[in-house]
């Protein structure tokens, strides 16, 4: 047998239109946590993709009278080209309109109609296509949507029903006897309340949906897309109940599913049950983050009110918004995404902190270490003492505590900017040529550090560094080199011309 890989997912984002700051933000998270394992030289498997099928989607496609597949593949390809672009270094995308899903899922769906965990009956009630979900009347807010605000259609159709309310005991021991499955932890108790409360059964297909899969034993219906859309954490990794492919055992059970606050319960209760049904493994943890606001208010595709990626790297880069996310706001809270927030941080934690230390330090070894790499300083106790934050910092990351992580290494740029400070190099030339070049020594591999630290956070910035710090290339690496700023500062708006 294989060795298992970790194996990563993110949700599949729909396909209704451009991916924003939001969708970044879980594939980030998730990309910061597969570069962090494998560079322990731990296997891993990250697997994103998008979701495509379902009434939303064919609206929209008919709004723009394109065929919902050819809409489809236009925004799945903007999702890859943003992955792209942030420098996200998934193993594999997965949309719902790949054959070997949709077969999976057609097949899924006779397993349990033959198992009798799906049967035929009928639905009335309200539904939001924006959340593709079903309401209790008694869940919306003023006769609205409690996610979208938007109006919800009423939907009275024959449909087959999955035994939700069968798993309800095992879920809740499940919960008890996993304490991580939920996480973190703070969110747990909602979904345990939900479940205690009482589990009904759920309608997982359509008559009036055609753009889904379709039900093989009764064409008639097409597979309610949430259903369809789980279902890809195992299809993804070869799963079908017909004929699972060789990969599977070495990738099942998932490590984590990243979701977003507003999806916990498709995750932590009926995929998980579905999961049962199949006599699947449950995954190992799901973990629910917090929203992006734009002035408190959920950034959304279906609001509108959303900051496009794009527009932030083109003007401070891809690391600068992989650094900016995790560090200014705790993971699994909300927070405000501020344009002002962000230039601050940016002068001051990358510009100031990071980028004129590194600058300081670099131009100072390329000068006078006589192009000379420098040695392991291992009488400095800068050095020890940073390299022995280098467990927490691998902690704090595999907990998804990615702030912490941060918070920690910029405690350590701190510490080097304050040696700097006292210790005046520059005088340093006239005075101890000899002290100088132990200085340097000490700085540079506490640089090295640094750079190893923020890898998984800011690679293009981390091999930029050790490019220039000596490490990698060759065997003993490149001597230090003078180097163009890393982030160069960026003027405020007040004071722009
Ligand atoms: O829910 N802040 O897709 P979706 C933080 N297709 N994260 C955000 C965010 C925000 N403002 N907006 C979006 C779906 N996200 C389903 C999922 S999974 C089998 C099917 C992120 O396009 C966050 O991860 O609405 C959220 O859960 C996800 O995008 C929702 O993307
Ligand atoms: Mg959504």
């Amino acid at each position: 047998m294989k060795t298992k890989k970790y194996y990563i997912t993110t949700p599949l984002y729909y396909v209704n239109d451009k991916p924003h700051i939001g969708h970044a933000y879980t594939t980030l998270a998730a990309d910061v946590l597969a570069r962090h394992l494998r560079s322990r030289d731990i296997p891993v498997r990250f697997q994103t993709g998008t979701d495509e099928h379902g009434s939303n989607i064919e609206k929209i496609a008919k709004e723009k009278g394109v065929a919902p597949k050819a809409w489809c593949d236009g925004i799945s390809a903007d999702f890859r080209a943003l992955w792209k672009m942030l420098n996200i270094n998934y193993d594999h995308f997965i949309r719902t309109t790949d054959p070997s899903h949709e077969a999976g899922v057609q097949a899924v769906f006779e397993r349990l109609l033959k198992t009798g965990d799906i049967y035929m009956g009928s639905y009335e009630g309200p539904y939001c296509s924006s959340c593709e979900a079903f309401y209790d009347e008694k869940e919306l807010k003023d006769n609205l949507c409690p996610i979208h605000a938007r109006p919800v259609e009423r939907v009275s159709e024959e449909t087959y029903f999955f035994r939700l309310s069968k798993y309800e005991d095992a879920l809740l021991k499940h919960y008890t006897e996993h304490p991580d499955f939920l996480s973190p932890r703070y969110r747990a108790q909602e979904i345990i309340n939900f479940v205690k409360s009482g589990l009904k059964d759920i309608s997982v297909s359509r008559t009036k949906v055609s753009w889904g899969v379709q039900v093989r034993s009764n064409p008639s219906h097409t597979v309610y897309v949430w259903f369809d859309a789980l279902l890809n954490y195992a299809t993804g990794a070869g799963y079908n109940p017909e004929n699972t492919g060789p990969d599977f055992a070495a990738l099942w059970p998932a490590d984590v599913h990243m979701v977003g606050k507003e999806i916990f319960r498709f995750h932590g209760v009926i995929w998980p049950a579905m999961l049962m049904a199949l006599g699947l493994e449950l995954p190992r943890k799901v973990y629910a983050h917090g929203w992006w606001t734009i002035n408190g208010d959920k950034m959304s595709k279906s609001k509108g009110n959303f900051i496009k990626a794009e527009d932030v790297v083109r003007e401070y880069g891809v690391d600068a918004l992989r650094y900016f996310v995790f560090r200014e706001v705790t993971f699994g809270q909300d927070g405000d995404f501020s344009m002002e927030a962000f230039r601050r941080r940016y002068n001051s934690d990358l510009a100031n902190d990071l980028g004129n230390l590194f600058s300081r330090i670099m131009n100072m070894a390329a000068k006078y270490l006589d192009n000379r790499l420098p040695e392991k300083p291992e009488a400095s106790e800068t050095f020890r003492e940073l390299s022995s934050w280098t467990p927490e910092i691998h902690r704090s990351i595999e907990s998804m505590q990615f702030s912490d992580a941060l918070e920690k290494i910029w405690q350590g740029v701190s510490i080097l900017n304050r040696l700097v400070d006292a210790k005046k190099p520059w005088e340093m030339v006239k005075t101890d040529p000899a002290a100088l070049k132990l200085f340097l020594h000490e700085t540079v591999w506490c640089l090295r550090l640094i750079a190893a630290w923020i890898d998984p956070f800011m690679p293009d910035t981390a091999s930029r560094m050790h490019l220039q710090l000596g490490v990698g290339k060759a065997q003993d690496g490149t001597p230090p080199q003078k180097v163009p700023p890393l982030f160069p500062r960026k003027q405020d708006e007040a004071k722009k011309p």
